[in-house]
């Protein structure tokens, strides 16, 4: 059993346990996202209430090296801490980016999630009751992981108010991992976060409205349901982005960057059967699961979701949007993360283009601007 690096910080708040005292308030704040095509960089600061987008910049894997920047082998997680830190510095550079404190995403298939209730206890009580309780709930030894807790339920001191806790599990070795990561692009490692809370984060603007979430990036897609801008549940699926474009790719006997480009500009509304054939069988089987998780949170909560968010890269695939509104039978949009920053107004269209690979950086970025 490796022993807990993290064992001296406080685990109630993950995101200040990198360096609290040298970086109280911070005024600027990087969030990084290392996706498997692409990482996506965002520098973001705060002036009163306004955030500004201060900068921004996107490496993909292809471009640099052949291989992605994480992947998963074999069920264990790989990132590749050389050739991330290396594209990491490189945007930095590009981009003439100053600030050294940064928070990373940590993705979803490394992560675990869950909720569970507590007794009614005092605030000072939670963080043991937490650490306690957790060994039941995660598949995890708790000695090897890092833990981060929001409560989504109750209040703390209220005798009357038992609590409901939303917990996040994270293994040790992929929080050393992205210590280095950081370490080497010369970077302040401030927090990490699980990606769920981010987009939760950078998507969820109305106080009062429960939203489905659904990023589907290329390796991945998570469901997460988010009441009152509280991240309650959070699902991980194998359906990946990238399988569309190997099936246009086999269906029509086509290269893949032929294939990319005609899922990316036609998709499902292309008048060749066969390419949209092909989409609507692997888009089907991931409707049915949101329908399931949807239903399950009306089974167990009594609520109905009002809105579905879609983001990751493959949300932009043309007709899928109107399609899961149809299915779904709810109002189904595609978020702009980018929507309340402050930015020169010319940027405005490629942002809303882009949009949907950043929501991820945006979200953690956030978190690190919020007192
Ligand atoms: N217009 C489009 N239609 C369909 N797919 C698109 C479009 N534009 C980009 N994509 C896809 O989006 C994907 C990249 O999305 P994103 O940047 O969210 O992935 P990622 O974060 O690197 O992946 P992951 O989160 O799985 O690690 C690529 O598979 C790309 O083909
Ligand atoms: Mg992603």
């Amino acid at each position: 059993m490796s022993p807990n690096p993290l064992a001296n910080f406080d685990i109630k708040k993950l995101n200040i346990f990198a360096n609290p005292a040298k970086m109280f308030f911070p005024k600027k704040m990087i969030g990084i996202d290392i996706g498997t095509s692409s990482i996506k960089v965002v520098e973001l600061s705060r002036w009163g209430q306004g955030k500004t987008l201060e900068n921004y910049g996107e490496i993909k894997s292809v471009s640099l090296y052949k291989e992605p920047f994480r992947s998963v082998e074999k069920g264990s997680y790989m990132l590749s801490n050389y050739f991330a830190s290396r594209a990491i510095r490189a945007i930095l550079d590009e981009a003439k980016i100053k600030t050294k404190a940064v928070i990373f995403s940590i993705p979803d298939f490394s992560t675990f999630c869950t909720s569970f209730e507590l007794p009614p206890m005092s605030a000072s009580e939670i963080n043991e009751a937490v650490y306690y309780n957790a060994a039941q709930y995660i598949p995890l030894p708790i000695t090897e992981t890092t833990l981060d807790w929001k409560i989504i339920e109750g209040t703390p001191g209220d005798k009357q108010s038992s609590l409901k806790i939303f917990l996040v599990a994270i293994p040790n070795q992929v929080v050393q991992d992205y210590q280095k990561v950081a370490q080497l692009a010369g970077l302040d490692l401030y927090a990490v976060e699980a990606e769920a809370l981010g987009l939760a984060r950078s998507l969820v603007k109305e106080d009062n409205k429960c939203a489905c979430l659904i990023d589907i990036g290329v390796q991945s897609t998570t469901i997460n349901i988010v009441d009152r801008k509280k991240l309650r549940k959070s699902y991980s699926f194998d359906f990946a982005g990238s399988q569309l474009t190997y099936s246009i790719s086999s269906a029509l006997g086509l290269g893949h960057t032929e294939a990319e480009e005609l899922k990316n500009n036609e998709g499902l509304t292309s008048s060749k059967e066969e390419i949209s054939k092909t989409l609507y069988l692997l888009i089907d089987p991931l409707v049915l699961e949101v329908k399931k998780v949807l239903s399950d949170f009306y089974q167990q909560e009594g609520k109905e979701v009002d809105v579905v968010y879609l983001t990751g890269g493959t949300s932009s695939l043309p007709g899928l949007r109107e399609y899961f509104q149809e299915v779904l039978k709810k109002k189904v949009e595609i978020s702009n993360c980018f929507s309340e920053l402050l930015y020169p107004p010319i940027l405005g269209q490629a942002l809303e283009k882009m949009a949907p690979s950043f929501s991820v950086a945006i979200g953690v970025a956030l978190g690190g601007l919020e007192t």
